[in-house]
């Protein structure tokens, strides 16, 4: 007998993931904000979150037979976590699969902004390029500056590898010391404050949590450097967007590049998406076509352990 499981998702999964369910499950979509009101909630075992709509412990509760709820990607902030431990409910991630291409994404916008990689594409193309101008759109060194990671786990130690190869110093602040980036990567533990006034370059890779929430504000950004540029590939509530808007409006710093936002996307009028100085991504962090492919293996494997009654192998709550 196929298991009911209920896909929370406002767009079309992932073509790759559907067809692995199929043979075992029976599949209802959840596409609005609320699931469709013929949902049989007593019938359903199993939940799979593909996008970032929030989860409630209190629609958990009205599933009795849930078992198993298996999130799309390592980020859980859009799930009540407390409310699915309270009902005993495991909840499965994707950690490790996408730690190297996002870290590749952060060095990306990080490159592209000190390097007017987005500018310099739009005006090569304009009628204004009629000759090569040496003195145009310089930008900032990274070789051999100075990279402060906030939030160095396992993407932030992947970024700091990438770091090594440019020949940068790496400074870090997180919640604790992370040895294996200091032995290994001559990574060094300094406070918040001493990094965002001493980094060339800071990049945003920590959870968003209560404790995360905000985090890099009008203070922090007050601290940066006028030719520091700021890299969030973390989710966009860590970042204040008004203090952002007004140190980019003020060019208090360089540039800014962000792969996420709050709201996601940002309401189309933003005064953000005006702005020159900072790169805006869609949420591509972890986009590469073999590292989906690698979330979707693993999070349909946390689905069927918790379906069939098995321990969840990648286990956040
Ligand atoms: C993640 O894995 O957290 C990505 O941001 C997609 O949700």
């Amino acid at each position: 007998m196929a298991y009911q499981i209920l896909v929370q998702s406002d767009v079309d999964p992932y073509e790759a993931i559907l067809p692995l369910l199929s043979d075992s499950c029976q599949i209802h979509m959840w596409r609005e904000e609320e699931p469709p009101a013929d949902t049989d909630f007593a019938a359903i075992e199993g939940l799979y979150v593909y996008s970032h709509m929030w989860l409630d412990g209190a629609l958990m509760e009205r599933m009795p037979g849930l078992r198993v709820i298996s999130n799309f990607g390592v980020g859980c902030d859009h799930i009540d976590l407390d409310g699915a431990k309270r009902l005993g409910i495991p909840v499965g991630n994707t950690p490790g699969v996408l730690d190297a291409a996002t870290a590749d994404m952060t060095f990306t916008l990080l490159m592209a902004a000190a390097r007017n990689v987005v500018r310099g594409d739009h005006f090569a193309r304009g009628p204004e390029f009629i000759e090569y101008d040496p003195s145009f759109l310089l930008g900032q060194e990274v070789a051999g500056s100075t990279l402060g990671i906030v939030g160095l786990g396992r993407i932030g130690y992947q970024v700091a590898r990438r770091a090594s190869g440019f020949d940068m110093e790496v400074i870090y602040h997180n919640r604790g010391p992370n040895r294996r980036a200091e032995e290994e990567l001559g990574a060094r533990y300094v406070s918040l404050d001493e990094l965002v006034s001493t980094a060339d370059f800071v990049t945003l890779t920590m959870p968003l949590t209560d404790e995360t929430r905000g985090m890099i504000g009008r203070r922090e950004l007050g601290l940066m450097k006028p030719t520091a540029v700021l890299v969030n590939a973390a989710r966009g509530g860590v970042l204040d967007h008004e203090a952002l808007l007004e140190a980019l409006r003020e060019r208090r710093i360089y540039a800014a590049a962000l792969d996420v936002t709050e709201p996601e996307p940002l309401p189309r009028d933003h005064p953000l998406l005006a702005m020159e100085n900072v790169i805006i991504m869609p949420h591509l962090g972890s986009a590469t076509v073999q590292t989906r492919d690698a979330m979707a293996r693993m999070s349909v494997k946390n689905l069927m352990a918790g379906l069939e009654g098995r321990e969840v192998p990648y286990r956040i709550a």
